[in-house]
């Protein structure tokens, strides 16, 4: 069962032009967190945004757990306004993590987006062999000290081509499937929709294995509200709660990401 609780912020700090990052301690709420999971978090007391924000784990130190968050709308807007001793309503730890072992494989982590963050958490505890994460530009990279504990191969692409290589991440990907080879490589990713739909297209084009969390509006998080269903060989699920980690050929490709 998740937990629920009001924690006090500790830090609540702008990273860089895309991120900030907030610090809160949290017993149990940090208990036991495998990458891939995620909290919800009310953003204020008097239920204004209504709905609870999802937000994946991206670090944790103890009792001590980090978000690392985009500003995409209001919810997001108000979050980065709290201050050091605001409080906060959180839930978790929610959902299905990522696999934490790959068999004999690389592990080859493409992240874009909100979707660097459990990607960074889960290369810091279980390593990996390359991260590829992809941006706009070089405002949005993020400072090396936050990628300071990561021992993969860190590759990066940027559309304009301000920082690594230039184009899409999917661009990184294929330099890496050919120099690994396909039956060689497990591949997790995290991101907006139409990067993971690429990856998994050409994951599937190489024969590859691997696994991706969908990123689909979560109002409740605990599979009551059937706001994030996802199709999938299986039928449809709640991605709040048998994901929002799978498999991409338990995936209906076309119904999930479009
Ligand atoms: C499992 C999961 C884990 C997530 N982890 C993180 C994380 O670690 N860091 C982070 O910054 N964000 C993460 N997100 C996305 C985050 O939940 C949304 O960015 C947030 O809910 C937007 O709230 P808002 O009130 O600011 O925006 P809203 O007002 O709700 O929406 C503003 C804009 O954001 C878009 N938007 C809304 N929900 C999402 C979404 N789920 N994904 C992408 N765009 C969205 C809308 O289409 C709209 O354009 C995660 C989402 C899920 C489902
Ligand atoms: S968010 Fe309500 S069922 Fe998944």
């Amino acid at each position: 069962m998740p937990y629920d609780q009001s924690f006090t912020i500790e830090e609540n700090t702008k990273v860089n032009a895309k991120y900030y990052r907030l610090t809160f301690r949290a017993a149990h709420l940090s208990e036991a967190v495998e990458p891939g999971q995620f909290l919800t978090l009310q953003i204020n007391p008097s239920l204004d945004p209504f709905w609870r924000r999802p937000f994946s784990y991206y670090r944790i130190q103890k009792d001590r757990i980090q978000i690392l968050y985009e500003v995409l709308g209001r919810g997001t807007a108000m979050l980065s306004r709290k201050k050091k001793g605001d409080t906060v309503q959180v839930m978790g730890p929610l959902g299905r993590p990522f696999s934490p072992k790959v068999k004999n494989k690389k592990r080859v982590l493409v992240a874009g987006g909100v979707g660097v963050p459990p990607l960074i958490f889960l290369a810091e505890k279980y390593a990996a062999d390359y991260l590829l994460i992809g941006t706009k530009s070089s405002a949005e990279v993020l400072p090396k000290k936050e990628l300071a504990k990561i021992k993969a191969e860190i590759l990066y692409s940027t559309n304009d081509g301000s920082y690594g290589s230039k184009g899409f991440v999917t661009k990184l990907l294929e330099q890496v499937i050919k120099k690994e080879l396909p039956e060689n490589i497990f591949i997790q990713t995290c991101g907006p929709n139409i990067m993971m739909e690429a990856v998994m297209k050409m994951a599937l084009q190489w024969g590859i294995e691997g696994e991706l969390s969908v990123d689909k509006p979560m109002a409740c998080g605990v599979g009551a509200c059937l706001g994030c269903m996802v199709k999938t060989s299986d039928g449809w699920k709640a991605s709040c709660v048998e994901g929002p980690v799978f498999n991409f050929k338990d995936i209906d490709l076309a119904t999930t990401l479009s």
